[in-house]
């Protein structure tokens, strides 16, 4: 039976969460298969309103086993925050699954992280300060901690003091700051070990025969591909692989298991930190895509920018990740404006782009190429059916679908899950 990939398209905070939660009551495991507590995706059930970072958002549907794979970076301590909030509100966490080859975010790494931004200056990345990058680059480098490194104290310590060898150095030499202590690092990653140790297993395993068995395999991406450190807007990406090829790798389930990607995409665009973006508003639109959509970040409360829907970045996603089906969100954000602008190309030194530019000088440069859209003035947030949606509405849908490459299956009209248009199931 199917696993499937639910893949950010854009910037990321396209509603991911949202869309594992619809169809968390119809599959067996939701896995997260990348990147780390530096996501933060919202889901709305009643008047219920979750905010997960590490946990994959499949962890609220009762019958789904919610799986933590190898490709994610796990901060234990928050781990078991998240789990304890959730277990005090009654949700069931007594399923999660862990990777054994998961690694692990040591203090060190934090440090780190917002050391080198502050070091960056006018160069930073933006980061969420969470200790992500700098995990990935020991797990890249050999030095990194993994989860099956926590029941084994005498391994723990020699790999932390392998890796120590080499941060202490950069701490101390390059950021000015204190190289830590070997014993309290140790002594902090061994804090948690005996409750994480039953959760533990070899997840690759435990998904491929569930696939056997003709289970359904949800794989939820966190981040985006416009943030991927293969396909993203480098070096402004996060460090972890957000596209569909990262959900094989980072879970352990082959290509040719996975059936469907569905991509999520934002009626119009939004990125958190620093870095390149065509679209961006500054001006009265921009204030109001970001006072109408709420956008501020779930992990670190920043005010995201905010700027008219891409459609070459939507056929990139759809062309990187083999998207099958796209899920439309936020579409009611734009009601109640004129005509809404969409960039259908980049122009960059007097040269259109219909695809994105493979030289991130050119892509710094791209200027977007509008085109314009009646916009609608009617509540659409009761909307159920497509035929619901004003015409106007209607025709920016089947507008962007034609742009985007993939056929969109779904359109969400408000945080909540009923507020939401199926016009092609997605299981
Ligand atoms: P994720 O990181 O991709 O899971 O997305 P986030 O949760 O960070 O951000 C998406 C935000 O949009 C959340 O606050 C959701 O509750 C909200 N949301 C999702 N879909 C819709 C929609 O169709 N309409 C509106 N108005 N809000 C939505
Ligand atoms: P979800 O899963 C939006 C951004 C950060 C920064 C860059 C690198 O909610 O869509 P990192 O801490 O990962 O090294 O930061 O990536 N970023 C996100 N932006 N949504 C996210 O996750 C993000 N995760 C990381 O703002 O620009
Ligand atoms: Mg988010």
């Amino acid at each position: 039976m199917p696993a499937i990939a639910i893949i950010g398209a854009q910037w990321g905070d396209e509603g991911k969460g949202k869309a594992t939660d619809l169809l968390g009551s119809r599959v067996d495991y939701v896995v997260k298969f990348n990147g780390g507590n530096n996501a933060g995706h919202t889901v709305v059930i009643g008047d219920e309103k979750y905010a997960l970072h590490l946990l994959p958002s499949g962890i609220l549907s009762a019958n789904c086993t919610p799986v933590i794979g190898n490709g994610v970076v796990i901060d234990v301590d928050v781990l078991f925050e998240e789990l304890d909030a959730l277990e005090a509100r009654g949700v069931d966490v007594g399923k999660l699954k862990v990777s054994a080859s998961a690694h692990v975010i040591a203090s060190y790494n934090r440090s780190v992280d917002k050391v080198a931004e502050r070091f960056l200056g006018s160069r930073r990345i933006g980061t969420t300060g969470r200790g992500i990058g700098p995990t990935y680059a020991d797990k890249m480098n050999r030095i990194g901690i993994r989860v099956q490194d926590l029941f084994d104290e005498k391994i723990l310590r020699a790999k932390v003091e392998g890796a120590l060898e080499l941060k202490s150095q950069i701490l101390t030499k390059i950021y000015n700051r204190r190289a830590p202590d070997v014993d309290a690092v140790v002594e902090e990653l061994l804090a948690h070990a005996e409750r994480l140790r039953p959760m533990v297993c070899d997840t690759g395993l435990l998904l491929n025969q569930a696939l056997d068995r003709d289970e359904t395999v949800l794989l939820e991406g966190g981040q985006a591909t416009l943030l991927d450190v293969d396909h993203g807007t480098y070096p402004f990406v996060t460090s972890s692989s957000a596209t569909s090829g990262g959900a094989c790798t980072g879970s352990g389930i082959p290509p040719r298991r996975l059936d469907r990607v569905i991509g999520i995409v934002k009626a119009y665009t939004t990125r958190v930190g620093e870095g390149p973006f065509p679209t961006e508003l500054f001006d009265d639109f921009g204030a109001h895509l970001s006072k109408v959509g709420a956008e501020f970040g779930v992990t670190t409360g920043r005010a995201r920018r905010c700027g008219w829907f891409d459609a070459v970045i939507a056929r990139y996603a759809a062309r990187v990740n083999g998207v099958t089906d796209f899920v439309l969100t936020k579409l009611d954000v734009l009601t109640g404006l004129e005509q809404v602008p969409v960039c259908v190309a980049y122009e960059v030194d007097g040269v259109r782009h219909d695809e994105m530019p493979v030289n991130q000088t050119d892509f710094h440069h791209a200027k977007p190429v509008y085109e314009y859209f009646p916009g609608w003035w009617e509540d659409i947030s009761e909307a159920r059916t497509f035929e619901d949606l004003p015409k106007n509405a209607q025709d920016y849908v089947l507008a962007v679908e034609k742009m985007s490459g993939a056929r969109i299956s779904v359109v969400g009209v408000g945080p909540s899950r009923a507020a939401t248009i199926v016009r092609h199931d997605l299981l």
